[in-house]
């Protein structure tokens, strides 16, 4: 648990930066949220709702490509980052390599020099799964071969290496924590699990990218945003990275039958062509960041699907993530 602390969050007004800004602010910190609240996808405002009325958190809307916005929103008092803004999305990368590594790269450059010119103790980097490609081993540890697929997996990978660099030469505390398909209330539209409610409760066919084989390891909201706090009290953890998983793999095909039981549904799937940038499998080891930052996912896939349909079926359409036509 973090308490009474100066932080600032990138991305604040994303799914995973809005989990983690809620959590800060509960936990009594002072929260600057730091986001241009891009088109990708709409009624981020939604997401941020709560956090709007909360005394103990401000609101910027700012890029992280402006670098001397964000060296004046970090000021002199902000004590920890948390840099979880980017440009997200596997196959999105694929139509769209330069604005990915723009966001993603630049992005994380400029927040690695912004931090170097404050007061700030420590930087947290959110990296992702993507950055071990196809898997050689399962369980992946975190000395698996990085050999990306994606030019998303390869933006997250070279952010990463910047955030080693500027440890090795400037000192900087930085650690990046690989997470692995994070899932729960407001989670992006276009992913899987929020892409395949919204068809199965329209009793859509919800469509299967290649034949549903591929596993993940989906990993519920809270757990992610338990391991990033985590990752900010803890020791020894400079120049390192993490895996935040929640140690389980499920295919596509077990996920799709576990939302129709969830829902009570009885549609059936439709098959695809498998997408470009598409890994085979994740499924991560966290034996060290159980280890160095005491990690320990709590949710089973099963309480956090209903948690998830729960949500959805609770929200009027202008409160639910969109996705940009
Ligand atoms: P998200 O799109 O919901 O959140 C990202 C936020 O960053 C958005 O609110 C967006 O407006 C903001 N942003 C984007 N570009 C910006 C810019 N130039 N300046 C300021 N703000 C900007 O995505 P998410 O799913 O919450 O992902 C959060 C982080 O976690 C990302 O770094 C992503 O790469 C990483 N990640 C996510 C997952 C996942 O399963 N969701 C898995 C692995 C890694
Ligand atoms: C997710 C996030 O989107 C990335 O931002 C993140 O970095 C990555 O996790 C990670 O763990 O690092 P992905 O696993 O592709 O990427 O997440 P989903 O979009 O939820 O897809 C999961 C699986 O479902 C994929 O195999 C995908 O091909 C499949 N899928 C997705 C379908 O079969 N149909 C769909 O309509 C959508």
């Amino acid at each position: 648990m973090l308490e009474e602390r100066r932080i600032l969050i990138t991305g604040g007004a994303g799914f995973i930066g809005s989990h983690l800004a809620e959590a800060l602010v509960e936990q009594n910190n002072s929260v600057k949220i730091y986001d241009n609240f891009n088109s990708y996808y709409f009624n981020k405002e939604a997401n941020i709702n709560r956090l709007k009325e909360a005394k103990n958190c401000t609101i910027i809307k700012g890029d992280i490509l402006d670098l001397d916005n964000l060296k004046k929103s970090i000021g002199e008092d902000i004590e920890l980052v948390f840099h979880i803004a980017a440009q997200p999305g596997v196959r999105f990368s694929v139509k769209t390599p330069l604005k990915t590594n723009e966001i993603n790269v630049t992005g994380t450059i400029n927040m690695l020099v912004a931090v170097q010119n404050s007061n700030a103790e420590k930087l947290i980097n959110a990296s992702s799964s993507s950055v071990y490609g196809p898997p050689k081993y399962l369980p992946i540890d975190e000395k698996h071969p990085t050999d990306p697929i994606s030019p998303y997996g390869a933006s997250k990978l070279a952010a990463e290496k910047y955030c080693k660099a500027f440890y090795r030469v400037y000192g900087i505390d930085v650690c990046s924590l690989r997470f692995f398909t994070v899932y729960g209330p407001r989670q992006r539209p276009d992913m899987a699990i929020h892409i395949f409610t919204q068809k199965i409760l329209r009793n859509e066919p919800p469509t299967i990218f290649g034949d549903g084989n591929q596993t993940r390891d989906f990993t519920f909201v809270d757990d992610t945003v338990s391991g990033i706090i985590a990752s900010a009290e803890a020791k020894d953890t400079a120049g390192e990275a993490f895996n935040l998983g929640k140690g389980e793999r499920y295919s596509v095909n077990d996920l799709i039958s576990l939302l129709i039981k969830a829902t009570g549904s009885s549609v059936k799937p439709i098959f695809t062509k498998k997408m470009k940038g598409d890994v085979s499998h994740t499924w991560a080891d966290v034996t060290k960041a159980k280890k160095v930052l005491g990690y320990n996912p709590q949710t089973s896939i099963e309480e956090g699907l209903q948690k998830f349909v729960k949500w959805y079926k609770s929200m009027s359409p202008d409160q639910i993530p969109k996705a940009s036509p």
